[in-house]
């Protein structure tokens, strides 16, 4: 089987790395094609050769040339773009939902309505149309709440939503969402109520016919340890989640993801894909802060380690449904991200080369490491760049080995990458409920 996995960060290591480990992947016949990366960590698969910056259609064509029996699209941006429908159109198959369905991420406002219709359990929102009117929704809601969010509708990388205590910071809000760099996703603006409660994110594969759940995790989006800093794309994750009732996933069943799949069929479109479901489990259970339509990174790294099921079985064969991760003994995972110093701040790349011995990367069956930003050192090295560049996934009988693995093993990686960080309190307080 020839298989194509597309994006460059450390979920698509993950997702990698659950491919080649695939009872229907075989190691001898089977190849693993990557775009638009190489990667390091993961030996075996061989990068497209095909630019970063190539057209969908060029992608298609390429993937047709190479005969790809699947493609695995990670990141929502070409979901976004229509990736599945350049490939379909060759008759090509594409594991992610249609160009329509990712508007689920894509446009906030298409997803709010969409939960509105399907009445699944979510904040109570209003549709902003410009700066004015922004404001007024916004102090309706803070005057009777305290409290107010602000959401961009389109793809913001994360740096669109808002939470306002005070009238100044919906003022400062309204002055990033409306200013240039955010113009292009602030056609509509979202204004909602705050929601109370503990925030944890439930994660799928889905089939034309069948759902199967790889878990629940947490993840740390703050930069700095204690929640302080601005949001990143996540510094560390954990699963499974302690505190949810027992029923928490057949409660997200039935009252999110089987009424979101009736929702779509009602506008003619099925959903086939990875899909995250954000939410906030207050008193009265879950409640949809957001869905994405892709796996989490780092959230796709812990679930990958902690998951013993065969996720490519689960893509392929659209008869199996799992409705429960499977963990073999070790019970807990913990996933901490190293980044560059600067992180997420820009900054210059370093004169210094700093070098990593893969035997240092990939040293214990039980402490997995994936990588998003390296380059290629020497034989048996591996250079790393900037951002956030290396997930380290443990797992143990408990949240605070599993910490001690994770955090001991940042450390020895770090005696050879100096500009490194990352955040010490992933998963702290899990443990210390777990005493
Ligand atoms: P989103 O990009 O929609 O996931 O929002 C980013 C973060 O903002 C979430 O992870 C929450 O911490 C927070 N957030 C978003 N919407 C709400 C809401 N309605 N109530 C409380 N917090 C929210
Ligand atoms: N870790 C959060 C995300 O992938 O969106």
């Amino acid at each position: 089987m020839q298989i194509l996995l597309i994006g460059a960060g450390a979920r698509e290591d993950a997702l990698a790395w659950k491919i080649q480990n695939s009872s229907l992947f075989d190691q001898g016949q089977g190849k693993l094609y990557t775009w638009p990366k190489a990667y390091s960590l993961i030996k075996g698969t061989q990068k497209l050769d095909l630019a970063a910056n190539a057209r969908l259609e060029q992608l298609a064509d390429k993937a047709l040339e190479l005969k790809i029996d699947l493609t695995i699209c990670g990141p929502e941006a070409p979901l976004a773009d229509g990736i599945k429908e350049a490939f379909e159109d060759k008759g090509l198959k594409l594991f992610g939902p249609s160009k329509g369905a990712a508007k689920l991420e894509s446009s906030k406002v298409f997803a709010k309505n969409l939960m509105k219709e399907a009445q699944i359990p979510t904040a109570d929102f209003l549709v902003a149309g410009d700066r004015g009117e922004c404001f007024s929704y916004a102090k309706e809601f803070f005057e009777e709440d305290g409290k107010v969010v602000l959401k961009a509708d389109g793809l913001a990388s994360g740096k669109g939503v808002f939470v306002c205590q005070s009238i100044k910071e919906i003022e400062e809000g309204l002055d990033s969402l409306y200013s240039n760099s955010f113009s292009h996703a602030c056609d509509k603006v979202l204004v909602e109520r705050c929601l109370l409660g503990r925030e944890c994110s439930h994660f799928t594969i889905i089939n034309k016919h069948t759902e199967s759940f790889l878990g629940f995790a947490v993840d740390f989006k703050r930069a700095f340890s204690g929640d302080k800093g601005p949001n990143t794309g996540g510094m560390g994750c954990y699963t499974p989640v302690p505190w949810l009732p027992a029923n928490a996933h057949s409660l997200v069943m039935d009252q999110v993801i089987v009424p979101l799949k009736n929702a779509l069929k009602n506008k003619g479109m099925s959903y086939e894909g990875f899909l995250y479901v954000g939410l906030m489990w207050t008193d009265s259970g879950p409640m949809v802060i957001e869905f994405n339509v892709r796996l989490g990174d780092p959230e796709a790294q812990v679930l990958a380690v902690y998951d013993s099921k065969d996720w490519l079985e689960l893509i392929m064969r659209e008869s199996i449904q799992h409705d429960k991760p499977v963990s073999d003994g070790a019970s807990k995972a913990v996933a901490v991200v190293m980044a560059s110093n600067h992180y997420p701040y820009p900054s210059k790349p370093s004169q210094e080369k700093e070098t990593i011995p893969l035997s240092t990367l990939i040293e214990k069956p039980e402490t997995q490491v994936f990588a998003a930003a390296v380059a290629a050192g020497l034989e048996g090295e591996v250079t790393p760049l900037a951002g956030r560049v290396f997930t380290v996934v443990a797992k143990s009988p408990s949240f605070s080995g599993a910490r001690e693995q994770a955090l001991s093993h940042c450390q020895k990686i770090s005696k050879f990458w100096t500009a490194s960080r990352w955040r010490e309190d992933i998963a702290q307080l899990a443990a210390e409920e777990e005493c």
